[in-house]
């Protein structure tokens, strides 16, 4: 991994062993983009591939060039990464190459998540400054090269060194414009309890983006995109991957012009963005992480998936072992009593359940979603000894005591709210929106982010609790911040985020031990910016095994199975009334980080009995599960690609699997949705097994279904990726598995 920089040529090349990033100074002083793609010879210099002058007074010269960071009103007639309000009026910038500096290793984001380095010859990042000289505009573009991954982390800071006010309306974290293609857009779309499906479309000329303007990155779409060359697979074609470490208003934005470019700007969302720059002030822009596949997008997954792991996840959980826990939520809602939790934390301890997570209800009069949220005091009616009581039982049956939180909101009915109406978000004269019966507080106050900080310090202190569901159950409706005048409401949303990341950073660093899950509303705000302080989310309230299929296997695309709270409900599910097998269940909960969401007091002896048995092959495969390499086979659509603009659920058949690092172990997940009479054969090939070994395999749970007897012995790997494992052959008639059917195979080289 290195950064060259030319200074005859004033060319930059950042490469390692997987890709090269190669940027130039134009004499003009603008700087342009060369090559985002695969490695090339960083010696030689390619400034031959922009032979086009951008020096010339004929703007219509620009259109077609690539730039680093480009801006508005000039002849560069795309979207710009920068605007801004300058203090002439004009809405013209241009910035000019004003220096830059190479430093070892990764410099920490002021105030925002981000990437991070162990050891300084991890990675290298490069440090460019712009300046438009009229406005006193000046952009420090950031951009790491990571020795051990085909990523490249871009961030931008906008200062204000001039001497007039400075206003920014528009500052993205990357642009990048590749060639005209074609290509395919991929992006992770859905809604509540339906959440990032992959979604596939053409690009085409004009401009097509996602967003989220709710204040979150929202259910309805996740902040990343792909674009890929057409035919692109799982396993094949080059991929670029575009994600935001962000969790608040985002836009990812590609437009393909009819110059034969394709712009690619990803960042804060610039709807309503205006954020004042007094002389001298800064603004630090989230990172955007671009990856480049030339092995289709499982390579891609394999690289966002081993960094936001390693090198995003809190240190002290990025290798830890992620408990398998028992959360009340479908068990009771808010029907309990303590006697009633104990109950359940007994079987569930005699199951192996290692945390017994209390979700919401436990405070104030929470007796359903209408009061209490902001009245972070134990009620005493439903738990008498208090959380302390009830976590010291707890822990005295051998369990962890986790609890569930929604810190950043007020219900109108609760005590917070009647001391301090004016804490949550509302606009002037308007009456506020409530969402779920609640309002959001004011994190944009730097008063509220104390109160929720102090909140939250004083619910973890009264107790010994190891985990935390940290809930957000609505979008930001009139967005006004009380402390800002009218001509700074534009800074609003960001400066919620800065707010809530403040809380979550402080509060991480004082409790490095206990386990953070984000939730919002299960998989609305589940993105790099939130992973960055609690290692897991919970991915959907849609805990039903098939739907979760697809979410997950959506998820997978940037985030590793050890980031996806997965839990086993009960039947008929929650969400769709759908029956499924109890095996199938777990064996879709356990590509990802394994718990259980039901009353277990009211599983009959052999439901007991089954849990039981599926949380030990957990436990006994856990670091595979939730640290080895997660690999796609077969995907939602009945093939390895998703198809062109739907929102679907699986296909009939889908399988992944995870393989650890020395190749040694694997385990395969296979779902089959409906069964049909007289199915064909039907074969797997597996991937990212050594060719030369030769593996034991075994399946689970223990059947006698024909295909354990078909599939189980020592096979060569060889075999297993070129053949594959025989999954689906309905060959004995009375052997009918029934619908909603799984298995999980499990090779051990020998
Ligand atoms: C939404 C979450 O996603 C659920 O799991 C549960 O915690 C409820 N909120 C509680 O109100």
């Amino acid at each position: 991994m290195t950064i060259h920089w030319n200074p005859e040529t004033k060319e930059f090349h950042l490469c390692n062993h997987e890709l090269s990033y190669v940027l130039c100074v134009f004499s003009s002083g603008r700087v342009g983009q060369l090559h985002f793609g695969g490695a090339l010879a960083p010696e030689r210099s390619y400034r031959h591939l922009e032979p086009r002058d951008p020096e010339t007074p004929d703007n219509a010269a620009l259109d077609g060039l690539g730039f680093e960071y480009p801006t508005q009103g000039g002849g560069d007639f795309r979207a710009p990464a920068l605007a801004l309000a300058v203090p002439d009026g004009a809405p013209v910038l241009d910035l000019i190459y004003a220096g830059h500096r190479i430093v070892a290793g990764k410099p920490p984001l002021a105030g925002l998540p981000a990437t991070y380095v162990d050891r300084a010859d991890e990675a290298e990042t490069l440090e460019l400054v712009l300046r438009d000289a009229p406005s006193g505009a000046e952009v420090a573009l950031s951009y790491t090269i990571f020795r051990d991954h085909a990523a490249l982390c871009r961030s931008a800071r906008v200062k204000n060194a001039g001497t007039s006010l400075l206003s920014v309306r528009c500052a993205m974290s990357a642009s990048l414009d590749l060639d005209g293609g074609p290509w395919d857009m991929l992006q992770l779309s859905g809604h509540w309890a339906h959440e990032r499906q992959l979604i596939r479309r053409r690009v085409v000329q004009g401009s097509q983006s996602i967003e989220s303007r709710r204040g979150a990155s929202s259910h309805q779409h996740n902040p990343f995109v792909a674009l890929e060359r057409p035919g692109a697979t799982e396993h094949t074609g080059e991929v670029y991957g575009f994600s935001l470490v962000y969790s608040g208003n985002f836009l990812a934005d590609v437009e393909r012009d009819a110059a034969g470019t394709t712009r690619v700007r990803i960042g804060i969302h610039p709807g309503g963005l205006s954020w004042s720059l007094e002389p001298g002030a800064e603004l630090q822009l989230p990172e955007a992480v671009l990856v480049y596949s030339a092995r289709g997008r499982g390579a891609l997954s394999d690289t966002y998936h081993r960094l936001y792991r390693t090198r995003l996840t809190p240190r002290p959980w990025r290798d830890r072992p992620r408990p398998v826990l028992l959360n009340n939520w479908e068990g009771t809602y808010f029907a309990f009593t303590e006697a009633k939790l104990l109950e359940m934390a007994r079987v569930a301890r005699e199951l192996g359940v290692e945390l017994f997570v209390l979700d919401d209800g436990w405070f104030g009069e929470r007796d359903s979603d209408t009061r209490s949220l902001g009245d972070w005091t134990v009620n005493r009616k439903k738990l008498p000894g208090g959380l302390d009581g009830l976590a010291r039982k707890i822990e005295a049956l051998g369990m962890a005591f986790g609890l569930w939180i929604e810190p950043e909101m007020v219900s109108p009915d609760s005590r917070l709210f009647a001391q301090h109406p004016d804490w949550a978000i509302a606009a002037p004269n308007r009456r506020p929106t409530q969402i779920r019966n609640q309002y959001v507080l004011d994190l944009s106050r730097p008063d509220v982010v104390e109160w929720v900080h102090d909140t939250i310090r004083t619910v973890l202190a009264s107790a010994p609790i190891r985990y935390v569901k940290w809930d957000m159950n609505r979008s930001i409706t009139e967005p006004f911040a009380t402390a800002l005048p009218p001509d700074r409401q534009g800074e609003f949303f960001h400066r919620y985020m800065l707010g809530l990341y403040a809380v979550y950073q402080r509060i991480t660093t004082a409790f490095p031990d206990v386990l953070f899950e984000s939730c919002a509303g299960g998989g609305g705000r589940f993105d790099p910016g939130l992973f960055a302080y609690a290692p897991q989310a919970w991915t959907s309230d849609n805990s039903d095994a098939i739907e979760r299929l697809g979410i997950q296997w959506g998820s997978s695309l940037v985030y590793p199975p050890s980031a996806m709270g997965a839990h086993v409900s009960a039947v008929p599910n929650h969400q769709v009334g759908r029956i499924t097998p109890l095996a199938t269940r777990a064996a879709v909960a356990f590509f990802g980080v394994l718990g259980y969401e039901l009353d277990p007091t009211a599983l009959s002896a052999a439901e007991r009995a089954a849990i039981a048995d599926q949380i030990a092959f957990y436990k006994r495969h856990r670091d595979l599960l939730q640290r080895g390499r997660f690999v796609r086979l077969v995907g939602p659509h009945g093939d390895d690609s998703p198809r062109a603009g739907s929102v679907h659920g699986p296909s009939n058949d889908l399988a992944w699997m995870c393989v650890s690092d020395d190749q040694a172990h694997a385990i395969v997940g296979f779902y089959r949705v409906l069964q049909r009479a007289n199915a064909p054969s039907f074969r797997i090939r597996l991937r990212g097994l050594s060719a030369a070994a030769t593996y034991r395999v075994t399946t689970w749970p223990a059947t006698g279904d024909p295909v354990d007897r078909d599939n189980t012995g020592p096979r060569g790997g060889d075999e297993l990726m070129q053949v594959g494992l025989l999954v689906a052959a309905e060959r004995h008639y009375g052997t009918q598995r029934g619908d909603f059917w799984a298995r999980v195979f499990v090779l051990d080289a020998l």
